[in-house]
């Protein structure tokens, strides 16, 4: 398939010519959205080329396909279905807001029932799930408050039983809540875990297993079928994707541990990126603007990755999450109509925590062969009642590393040389409230769409991931029969 005409620079400026170029520069390219602040500056487009990518972004169907998300129309084409993950945070389609509206409520009152002692007492919560089913709930009570919660939350997704055996050996079956979260109901791993906790609850005698689990699933029916009592079964509409399901009853075990106040108030930052995104003109439209960024690093500058650090400890789970919201979303090849493109799709996103990862990985950064576009995000109040210094020097050593990779340095040593002219965009969140993290990650929802409307992709189907798992059920059924050479050896030597 022809690629699209990406816009083209006419020259290319350094960073530090578009910043001697324009005074204004930080005032045109940093600015706030949801309550986020975003400074854009420290990349490489300039107003004119920001203008092309905006304009070529809008010729290739940003602001109708925008429109068709929020209305609710079947956008993921492949599986003929919607993508109505904003309905979760009230902004959608009426007749799916209230849809979603009424599985709030029913979790809420799960929810109130559980804290008024209706399932004996529960002090430990396993949520067992994987990929959207886990990483979105994961990072929700990590950054929100998993240690100040009355909970203890351990999410496991792994089907290596060590990860299982972990959260055992910390929780007391006899005031365990199992949280079995599965879009699908039938995810092996997630299965597997779950009636190994089951057995657990068994084992250590307690009297009705299935009368501590509480199921989070798209396939109401299913989770019954399993054993699990329909009022303990919290659905979710199919129109919403795993990987965006964290506003939906997914996210029940940030509900409960965080408190259902914290949960509305999560949604509602969402919403306000959802309506900052549908609503701001495109040169201020945070999502947007990432997205060009995105597009500008992959297609014109051939970057093949894209790095986050969070310099937050309460945001350490953000780069996986991303990993799966932007990996699993534009890892794609064709279009929906089966062409194959002839673009780079999804960058690889990778990332760490900051300032670990300083002291890790960031030479690469400063001094490898490879551009890499690197994201900061920040908070500027503590999480932490320490001394002061230790957030003032985090900070620090955040703005400082964007200031670096920006400016360089010379040297009559090239070893000691640093070429600086290397981009960063910098998030700073003033507090990380629930509504901070709500506008957050729905910001890198809607830059993820995007993306994928740039690319011609339908980020919302994920058939990639099935062939594995197909020959894995394979394996289980058949044996190590009828494989390659190198695959039967592993298997043998493995299991023999
Ligand atoms: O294997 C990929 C995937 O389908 C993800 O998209 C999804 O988030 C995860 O598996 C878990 O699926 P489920 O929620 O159905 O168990």
């Amino acid at each position: 398939m022809q690629a699209p005409a990406w816009p083209t620079e006419t020259k290319r400026h350094t960073l530090a010519e578009l910043f001697a170029a324009d005074p204004e520069r930080v005032g045109h390219f940093a600015f706030e959205a949801a309550g986020l602040y975003l400074d854009f500056s420290k990349t490489h487009l300039d107003r004119d080329l920001a203008a092309r990518f905006l304009d070529f972004a809008a010729g290739r169907g940003l602001g109708a396909a925008r429109d068709q998300l929020f209305a609710g129309a079947a956008i993921n084409s492949s599986e003929g279905r919607a993508a109505e993950h904003s309905a979760e945070r009230g902004e959608g389609a009426p007749e799916s807001v209230a849809r979603a509206r009424g599985f709030h409520a029913r979790m809420r009152a799960l929810i109130d029932a559980i804290e008024a002692g209706a399932l004996g007492p529960v002090r430990h919560v396993l949520h067992i799930g994987i990929g959207g089913s886990a990483l979105g709930p994961d990072l929700l009570v990590d950054a929100l408050g998993r240690h100040d919660s009355q909970y203890d939350v351990a999410v496991v997704s792994n089907v290596d039983g060590a990860a299982l055996e972990a959260a055992f050996s910390r929780f007391d079956p006899g005031a365990t809540l199992v949280v079995v979260a599965s879009k699908t109901f039938t995810t092996t791993e997630t299965m597997l875990n779950a009636a190994s906790a089951l057995a657990w609850l068994a084992e250590a005698g307690v009297e009705d297993p299935y009368g501590r689990v509480v199921a989070l699933t798209a396939a109401p029916d299913k989770a019954v079928a399993w054993g699990v009592d329909e009022t303990r079964v919290l659905p979710f509409s199919e129109s919403v994707g795993g990987r965006y399901s964290l506003w939906s009853s997914i996210g029940f075990p940030a509900a409960l541990a965080l408190g259902w106040e914290a949960f509305e108030r999560l949604l509602e930052g969402a919403a306000s990126m959802d309506r900052h995104f549908r609503l701001a003109p495109p040169e201020r439209n945070a999502p947007l603007l990432a997205a060009i960024a995105d597009q500008y690093y992959a297609q014109l500058r051939g970057c093949e990755t894209r790095a986050v650090f969070a310099y937050d400890e309460r945001l350490r789970l953000l780069p996986s999450y991303l990993q799966q919201l932007e990996m699993e979303s534009n890892g794609k090849r064709v279009t929906p109509q089966g062409v194959e493109l002839s673009w780079p799709s999804a960058a690889i996103t990778w990332g760490g925590v900051g300032t670990d990862a300083q002291h890790a990985v960031f030479q690469l950064l400063h001094q490898g062969t490879r551009l890499v576009p690197v994201e900061f995000v920040a908070v500027a109040e503590p999480g932490h009642a320490l001394d002061p210094a230790h957030h003032r020097a985090l900070l620090t050593n955040c703005f400082a590393q964007g200031a670096a990779l920006m400016a360089g340095q010379a040297s009559d040593d090239p070893q000691r040389a640093y070429p600086g002219d290397r981009p960063s965009v910098t998030i700073l969140i003033d507090d990380l409230t629930p509504e901070a993290l709500g506008a957050l990650i729905a910001f890198y929802e809607h830059r993820t769409f995007a993306n994928a409307v740039m690319l011609g992709i339908n980020p919302f189907d994920q058939f990639g991931v099935e062939l594995g798992k197909a020959i894995a059920r394979r394996i289980e059924a058949d044996g190590p029969t009828g494989f390659d050479p190198s695959t039967q050896a592993l298997l043998s030597r493995a299991f023999d």
